[in-house]
């Protein structure tokens, strides 16, 4: 009790200033919009995704603060007994002070089994209003407006820690919620720590430049994408564009899909390209967007002068282009994947240091993965046909990087091989042909080493009808010493989420990479920036779950279960991987694969 009792004396100076500015903001917080934050675990939680329910609470977390840690057991109680009736519990902390480790660490010494959302930009917070911890707001997921306001109940005070509650002003308020009546608005403060908010004074004291902070960080994220002729759907071509979208990038920025393929910047290893947003960044944009999105007066505007060039092959012109076969398309309605054998009539092997796709109609193509059917497949019959058959040499995504091998090697594809390419359309109110090329780009000398595809993947599965969050499991073995170079999670339209972990001989593990919350609109090739050693023994685990609930915007029935399978309608739980074999040299790989198809001719 004493640190917030000394808190609150020092700061009641502050406390008198801040509150207009809270309430000011609280007229128009009574809607928060949707948000989506990773727990102290990492998981991802969007507020829109529990709409299902008829209503979440979010209990506002503090470590240290005693009245916090007082209240804890009462909201425990309360989510015993309303959970199945259809409410679901969360803590949400918005201090600066702590971070992941710290809260999960609290978490667990005072038993808090509570999701708890690491506000790390304070955003959500603010949008609520908050200024105390231990407050606790209820909210309807379908309107995203806040029903009640309040402390728990009235058992808590600065002064005092009575036995029992005469008031229990939570209990009622969910009470009058799932009775479907108003909420009486209570007219108590939440006794609790208060909370400093350093980013929004300091914008409050000095507004956020467009010039000077916000137009260099919509080139750093934004413009790669967001330009004419860009793949995004609008472009940031002046500050008059992006100040009429404003309203718009705050939402996905909330939600955190913009930019796309955000992964868990608290666990993995360095990933290259990986367009990440910090919380200060999420602070300079949603602040300026909050205050108008304007251009200071009389301003050149930064984003104007830009130019893009966009080449049609972004690493040159290819050594071998393959034209794949012209694919027509309806106007509307599902498309199902379609599989796209590509002839490559090849008269020798070759070596390949890229790959790129340059999509004929791209508002139409949405994926495609490219696997590589080799003819030693046929007779392989004593590999791991799981990890062979499945070898997929590149892929296309919008946004999404050219496949290229570093380090001085290429991938062989050998005589004879073919492409088989995995297509997924999306219809746009038009009928269409779709005719994309495929780039090879061929070393002219044998490379150093020799690239190889490989996955942890998992397929024999049913995962159930509504199910919400089916966890899977697939592991690839690492047979000799080998580098990590790129990993890409590939699920279909259920995929929820997919981290990678390498598990050493001896004993040890790491995440190498988590994207909490798979997009299957992206499918990012997550390249290390750091090929990292992996010793013969070790174990490449991808986990991740599926979505196969009503919840999922994207799911096209939720109603069956589902097996895995290649079309959209079944699931497929891959984790794909590029690897260089130590020792793997184009003379050992040709000599090898001669060797083995022998030995399986000789069986
Ligand atoms: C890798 C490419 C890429 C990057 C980087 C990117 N965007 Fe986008 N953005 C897209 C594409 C493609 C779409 C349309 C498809 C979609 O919504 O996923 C889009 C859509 C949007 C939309 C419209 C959403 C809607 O529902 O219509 C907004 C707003 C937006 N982006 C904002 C941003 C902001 C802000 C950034 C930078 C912080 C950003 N984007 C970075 C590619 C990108």
């Amino acid at each position: 009790m004493k640190s917030c009792k000394s808190l609150l004396l020092a700061l009641t100076a502050t406390v008198a200033v801040l509150l207009p500015a809270s309430h000011a903001a609280a007229a128009d917080a009574n809607k928060i919009g949707d948000f989506a934050l990773l727990d102290q675990h990492g998981k991802f939680h969007q507020l829109s995704w529990y709409d299902d329910q008829k209503a979440v609470v979010i209990f506002i977390q503090g470590n240290g603060c005693p009245i916090v840690r007082n209240g804890a057991p009462t909201l425990k109680a309360l989510r015993d007994e309303y959970e199945s009736k259809g409410v679901a519990f969360f803590m949400l902390n918005p201090q600066t002070q702590d971070n992941r480790a710290s809260i999960a660490g609290e978490a667990e010494e005072f038993a808090y089994d509570f999701p708890i959302l690491v506000d790390e930009s304070q955003l959500v917070a603010e949008a609520l209003g908050v200024d105390r911890t231990s407050e606790v707001f209820v909210i309807d997921p379908k309107t995203m407006s806040v029903l009640f306001r309040g402390p728990i109940d009235d058992r808590l005070g600065y002064e005092s820690q009575k036995p029992e509650a005469k008031n229990h002003y939570l209990k009622d308020a969910l009470d009058a919620v799932l009775a479907g009546q108003a909420v009486a608005a209570v007219d108590v403060e939440a006794p609790g720590c208060l909370i400093g908010f350093p980013a929004r004074e300091k914008h409050l004291e000095n507004p956020v430049s467009y010039t000077d902070d916000i137009a260099p960080l919509l080139v750093e994220k934004c413009t790669a994408c967001h330009h004419d002729g860009g793949i995004a759907p609008w472009s940031m071509s002046d500050h008059a564009m992006v100040q009429g979208w404003s309203k718009m990038m705050k939402e996905v920025l909330m939600t955190r899909r913009m930019p796309p393929g955000q992964i868990d910047p608290h666990v993995g290893k360095p990933i290259a390209d990986v367009v990440e947003i910090t919380p200060a960044q999420l602070q300079t944009l949603v602040h300026w967007i909050d205050d108008g999105a304007r251009i200071e007066d009389g301003a050149e505007d930064p984003l104007a002068g830009l130019t893009f060039d966009n080449p049609k092959w972004t690493l040159g012109e290819p050594d071998i282009v393959l034209k794949v076969p012209a694919q027509s398309l309806p106007a509307t309605g599902l498309v199902d994947y379609r599989y796209v054998p590509v002839e490559l009539n090849l008269d020798r092997d070759i070596w390949v240091r890229a790959v790129e796709f340059v999509p004929g109609d791209e508002k139409a193509l949405h994926h495609v993965i490219a696997y590589l059917s080799s003819p030693a497949d046929k007779t392989a019959g004593s590999r791991d046909d799981d990890a062979d058959r499945d070898e997929s040499i590149a892929g296309f995504a919008p946004g999404r990087q050219p496949d290229q091998s570093r380090d001085n090697s290429g991938r062989l594809i050998s005589k004879g091989s073919n492409l088989l390419l995995q297509m997924h359309y999306t219809t746009y109110g038009k009928e269409t042909v779709d005719e994309t090329e495929v780039g090879l780009y061929v070393l002219d000398e044998l490379p150093e080493h020799v690239m190889s595809g490989g996955v942890a993947g998992q397929r024999r599965f049913m995962i159930p009808a509504h199910a919400k969050e089916y966890q899977l499991e697939g592991v690839q073995r690492i047979e000799r010493d080998a580098y990590l170079y790129g990993m890409t999670p590939h699920m279909h339209y259920r995929g929820k989420y997919m981290s990678f972990t390498a598990e050493y001989p001896d004993g040890s593990s790491e995440v190498l990479l988590s994207v909490p919350k798979y997009d299957f609109n992206w499918q990012f090739n997550y390249q290390l920036r750091e090929p990292l050693f992996l010793p013969a023994g070790t174990r490449l685990v991808a986990r991740g779950a599926m979505d196969n609930s009503a919840q999922n915007r994207f799911n096209p029935d939720p109603t069956k279960p589902v097996l895995f399978g290649l079309q959209t309608k079944h699931e497929m739980f891959f984790g794909f991987t590029t690897l260089r074999y130590v020792g793997d040299t184009p003379q050992s790989r040709t000599g090898a694969a001669q060797a083995g198809d022998d030995g399986v001719a000789g069986l």
